[in-house]
């Protein structure tokens, strides 16, 4: 870093050059990503010990940083999670959304939630839903989506039917203003983990950032990569590449 600069001057400084061309089609996006493949094992290998509130918390450091600036800047009036596993993330959304004071619901799914921690299921603030993603009309109907407020911003985090899901949020409610993450498109913290005994699990998360970039090609115009998110810490700096989006 340049010392010469003033601290205020280094703070306005990526947010200055990255608005010049921060909201970036899928075409002009490359599938890869700054942080080197070894870094994300023991990045990653200890999402068991990590917790928000007691609760296990299924986020890297990165994301753990980048939400709260993205939810304190578009201020959702309405979080779909899909993927609730402990309710560990969904009471950290909630809790942002406090702390922001913005008047927002988290709707947080999952195909099995009594794997819930006690204090996550019983916070009033999250809906949790239990439904099965390949399913997502059954758990989250056209009429009960059309009612909730927006901006939304919509989680990825099942790992499952993946294109069926952002198509149905796509033609049921998704507007100009609401983001999409799709999480974990990350190719080489997958080939890191090629050891992972679940190898069907493995196959599913090594073809997700193709799917997403298959749907995204043909929905050019109208879901951009948000690149002063997407690379804050370096390109594609995070486990989701190509997948902090905005609807347009
Ligand atoms: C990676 S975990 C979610 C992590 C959580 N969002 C966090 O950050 O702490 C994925 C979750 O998806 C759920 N899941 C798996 N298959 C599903 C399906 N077909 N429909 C809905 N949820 C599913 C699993 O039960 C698991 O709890």
């Amino acid at each position: 870093m340049n010392m010469q600069i003033d601290s205020q001057s280094v703070a306005q400084l990526p947010k200055s050059q990255l608005n010049l061309n921060r909201f970036v089609k899928i075409s002009d996006r490359e599938d890869r990503g700054d942080i080197p493949r070894v870094a994300w094992r023991p990045l990653t290998k200890n999402y068991n010990l990590q917790t928000w509130k007691g609760i296990h918390l299924d986020k890297s450091p990165i994301e753990i940083a980048l939400y709260p600036m993205l939810l304190y800047e578009i201020k959702p009036k309405t979080i779909i999670e899909l993927g609730a596993l402990k309710g560990g993330s969904a009471i950290w959304l909630a809790d942002h959304l406090d702390l922001f004071g913005i008047k927002g619901h988290v709707y947080s799914v999952d195909i099995d939630i009594s794997q819930l921690q006690d204090s996550a299921r019983t916070d009033s603030r999250v809906k949790f839903l239990e439904g099965d993603c390949k399913n997502i009309s059954a758990v989250l109907p056209p009429e009960m989506v059309a009612t909730l407020p927006h901006p939304w911003l919509v989680i990825e985090d099942a790992h499952v039917n993946l294109v069926g899901v952002i198509e149905y949020f796509h033609c049921n409610g998704l507007q100009t203003g609401d983001y999409l993450i799709v999480e974990d498109t990350n190719k080489i913290m997958w080939e890191e983990w090629a050891d992972w005994d679940d190898k069907e699990f493995l196959a599913r998360m090594e073809r997700k950032l193709h799917e997403l970039r298959t749907w995204l090609e043909t929905h050019q115009n109208e879901y951009l990569v948000d690149a002063y998110y997407q690379d804050m810490y370096g390109y594609n700096g995070s486990k989701n590449w190509n997948s902090i989006l905005k609807k347009i």
